[in-house]
């Protein structure tokens, strides 16, 4: 049996059956020059089968070393799960898992599509031969079955002509062709999930949308499950079913995208909600955008009970004293709702 096998049996309880993935008490720490920071802070959730989930926040809040740490690709040297783990189907605990067999999880299990892709395309290769490389690290196959395969994938993803763009590098092709090459390489191998972080900010809106639609006809076409990281409210509404809302490192709301949009329960989504421009078709203009007052604290000093009190509109007493637990709030007998703050639940008595 293998290592990967024998983590399988022991960890098979840790992901229940609809689910892919489960991530419990997950702390990132990275060590700065002023001292040692959570980037992300006791954060839960669970991925089920077949859905998207959302990850949305202003920038800064721990959306990207969320999925880094999914990805086992943390900053180094100084980015580390401190506490935590994470469980993927089949696998078992990332978290715990050498560099080696992590590698083998990359791209195989869990891939990743960043915001550009200029960046994790090389220069210096043809697109072809870098999608190539992504089977040959995970599969053995002749060198015609790996080109059929290659060209059948950017068929997939919308490539015109494949076999003559097979032979391209990423500079001749546009920016929303590249996404598509970046998604056409994340999904060869069919992994159980794919991390989109913030994977159509680069493109403008026709293409963004173009790609959108790739993401979703591609998720029902190969049966991946997606974690979208966005800042964007409507993209989240146009493709999640879940969403978290995490502020500062830690997740201050979790609900369905319909439930979070009728009636978001914490002030800093309602803030979010009120920031996406949308245009007043009575006064036939774009509205003047609401922004949240104020700035993510420093994580480094925190303020003393809740993380968003500082820039909260509603802020009363307990939450300057007492950090609110993330839970389904108090009136709601809705279980899959949860909520961090103190609006919502009874403080404890002083
Ligand atoms: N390489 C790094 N060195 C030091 N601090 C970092 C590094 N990368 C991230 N951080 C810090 O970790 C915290 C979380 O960052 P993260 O990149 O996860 O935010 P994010 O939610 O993805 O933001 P964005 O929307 O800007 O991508 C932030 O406070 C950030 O300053
Ligand atoms: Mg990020």
């Amino acid at each position: 049996m293998t290592a990967t096998a024998a983590m399988a049996d022991a960890d098979r309880d840790a992901v229940t059956r609809d689910e892919v993935l489960r991530v419990e008490g997950l702390r990132v720490e990275l060590r700065v020059e002023k001292g040692v920071l959570a980037a992300v802070d006791d954060v839960s959730f669970a991925l089920r089968r077949g859905e998207t989930l959302g990850i949305v926040g202003e920038s800064g809040c721990g959306k990207s070393m969320t999925a880094l740490s999914i990805m086992g690709l943390l900053p180094r040297p100084i980015g580390r799960i401190a506490k935590g783990t994470v469980s993927l189907e089949g696998v078992g605990d990332l978290a715990r898992l050498s560099d080696r067999a992590m590698k083998r999880v990359r791209g195989n299990h869990v891939s990743m599509i960043f915001q550009e892709p200029m960046t994790s395309l090389n220069p210096v290769f043809t697109i072809g031969f870098q999608i190539s490389e992504a089977i040959r690290t995970h599969e053995r196959l002749s060198r015609e079955a790996t080109r059929k395969r290659v060209i059948e994938m950017l068929e997939m993803v919308g490539i015109p002509l494949p076999e003559m763009r097979y032979a391209n590098y990423p500079h001749q092709l546009s920016g929303g062709m590249r996404q598509r090459v970046m998604i056409a390489m994340a999904l060869v191998c069919r992994p159980q999930i794919m991390l989109a972080d913030e994977p159509t900010t680069a493109l403008d809106v026709t293409i963004q949308a173009q790609i959108l639609k790739l993401m979703n006809r591609l998720k029902a076409e190969i049966g991946t499950s997606i974690i979208f990281i966005t800042h964007d409210l409507g993209v989240i509404a146009k493709m999640t079913q879940r969403v978290l809302v995490m502020y500062a490192g830690v997740v201050v709301e979790e609900a369905a995208v319909r439930d979070l949009f009728a009636r978001p329960l914490h002030p800093y989504t309602a803030g979010l909600l009120k920031s996406i421009p949308r245009v007043d078709p009575a006064a036939g203009r774009q509205r003047r955008l609401h922004t949240i007052k104020g700035v993510v604290p420093n994580l480094l000093s925190l303020p003393t009970g809740c993380r968003f009190s500082d820039r909260c509109p509603d802020v009363h007493e307990p939450c300057r004293k007492w950090e609110p637990p993330l839970a389904p709030p108090d009136q709601t007998a809705n279980g899959s709702r949860q909520v961090r703050c103190w609006l919502h639940r009874k403080p404890p008595a002083s």
